[in-house]
């Protein structure tokens, strides 16, 4: 009976019941740990506005500056964000949650149209977190009036 075939399974199965303990305890921790992340975003200057093929088209600098630590628990994996994506960034480690970055919209921050000029908009800053376990979730923060300049240039 207490073959060596059956002796492996009975190590397998702990295994996995080891495993599947632990990530539920991971989740259960991680619903009591709160996150206070901080992030800034400022529009340093337009770098061009101009009208290509019939859509607007804006080159921005931005500096964004964010504190998101405070979203690392020990179950989180990475974190990435940005949704009409001017910008995104990937964060996979608590030392590299505190940033500062003066960047230009990485991705063309383009209009359906030529309606830019003059036009106000809000910037969001959404950070995705992906934990080792249980679900994904989504913290956003927005800043609201930013505007366009009046004339391409
Ligand atoms: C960018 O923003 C940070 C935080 O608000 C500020 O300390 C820094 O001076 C800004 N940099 C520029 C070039 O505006
Ligand atoms: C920006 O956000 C403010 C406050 O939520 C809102 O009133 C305004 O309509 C938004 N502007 C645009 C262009 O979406």
């Amino acid at each position: 009976m207490h073959t060596f075939l059956y002796r492996l399974n009975a190590v397998l199965s702990f295994a996995l019941l080891a495993l599947a303990a632990i990530c539920i305890a991971a989740s259960m921790t991680d619903m009591i740990h709160k996150s206070n992340p901080s992030v800034d975003i400022k529009v340093l200057k337009f770098d061009g506005l101009r009208e290509i093929y019939g859509n607007d088209e804006a080159r921005v600098a931005l500096n964004i500056s964010a504190d998101l630590s405070s979203i690392f628990s020990w179950n989180t994996k990475q974190n990435s964000w940005n949704q009409i994506s001017l910008w995104d960034s990937i964060i996979t480690a608590k030392e590299d949650a505190v940033f500062q970055a003066l960047e230009y919209n990485k991705y063309a921050f383009i209009d359906q149209g030529k309606n830019f000029r003059g036009l106000s908009f809000n910037l969001t800053m959404y950070w995705h977190v992906m934990p080792k376990t249980t679900m994904m979730y989504i913290g956003s923060k927005s800043f609201t009036g930013f505007k366009f300049p009046d004339n391409y240039f």
